[in-house]
């Protein structure tokens, strides 16, 4: 038995931080969405009790490191699975770079497994198996548009982001989501319209959105990485509706209504950044 499964990108339209927790995680609100971006897995059922995983790409770890490889062992621990899966991931999603794309591989790669040792397991129980491993997993379990509250993994689907164009750049700098969350000052910083941005996506209103647009770990990251802030004011100056960091970066996305000025965006920001999409939000049945 084989099968396939894509695992999207997702970027953050807000992302809040209220306050710092005693287990020293966020209380986060924050309004996710998938995007046409995606590493594909292909999952080979295995009769040997053994976990294979092979990343194409380099400098991936394709060990327990790997949050696919812990997707694995966990389901096989948890529910005594005595079969074994060869994981095969490809890579499209740029790495370590507020897109949660390893997050998303763990995701899918607990659907896949699911399916392929027949566990029979609803999206509620595999997304509170996803939690133990990371706080985005929930969430890319579901995919679409959603509110993720709690320190991320407590999920409301919400209505899909209406149609747009989304250019995402990310600059070649590396950042440390826990370094990022420690040096945020969640008493001194603006804080965005959580409330009005769920409105926004309830009424499809690409405007409404644009409105309400904003994430507390900019103040953070755009200090320490002058290149991010910049890419973001370029996105602007070329004709972005909008433009934001998404999680704790350092890649930076733009929203445009329009195909003609997304395409200048695009092309304007190739001139500054290595890595840039053109991409649309995800359609489930595509
Ligand atoms: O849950 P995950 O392992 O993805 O989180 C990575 C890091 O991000 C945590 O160790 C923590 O430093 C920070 N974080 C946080 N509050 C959250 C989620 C993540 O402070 N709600």
């Amino acid at each position: 038995m084989k099968i396939n499964v894509k695992a999207p990108a997702k970027i953050n339209l807000s992302l809040d931080a209220l306050y710092k927790r005693p287990d020293n995680y966020h209380e986060l609100e924050m309004v996710m969405t998938t995007i046409d971006l995606a590493d594909r897995l292909q999952l080979v059922l295995l009769e040997k009790d053994t976990i294979k995983l092979d990343v194409k790409a380099h400098f991936i770890p394709d060990d327990k490191r790997n949050l696919v490889y812990q997707a694995a062992a966990l389901l096989k621990e948890r529910f005594s699975v005595k079969q074994g899966v060869a994981i095969t991931l490809d890579k499209s999603i740029p790495v370590a770079a507020g897109l949660a794309g390893g997050s998303s591989d763990a995701a899918a790669a607990l659907k896949g497994l699911n399916q392929i040792w027949n566990l029979q397991l609803t999206l509620t129980e595999l997304a509170n198996l996803g939690a133990e491993l990371g706080s985005d997993i929930p969430f890319c379990l579901y995919g679409g548009t959603a509110l993720a509250t709690g320190r991320g993994e407590i999920i409301k689907p919400l209505p899909m982001m209406p149609n747009c164009w989304i250019v995402l750049a990310k600059p070649s700098i590396s950042v440390s989501t826990p370094g990022v969350y420690r040096d945020l000052r969640v008493g001194e910083v603006e804080h965005p319209n959580t409330a009005g941005m769920v409105q926004a996506i309830q009424d499809g209103s690409f405007e409404g959105i644009c409105d309400n647009i904003g994430n507390v770990l900019e103040t953070v990251t755009l200090a320490k990485h002058p290149e991010v802030k910049r890419i973001k004011e370029k996105m602007l100056e070329f004709g972005a509706d909008t433009a934001l960091m998404s999680g704790s970066g350092p890649t930076v996305f733009a929203l445009v209504k329009q195909y003609s000025r997304a395409k200048r965006v695009y092309n304007g920001l190739r001139g500054f950044c290595e890595e840039v999409y053109l991409v649309r939000p995800w359609q489930e049945e595509k």
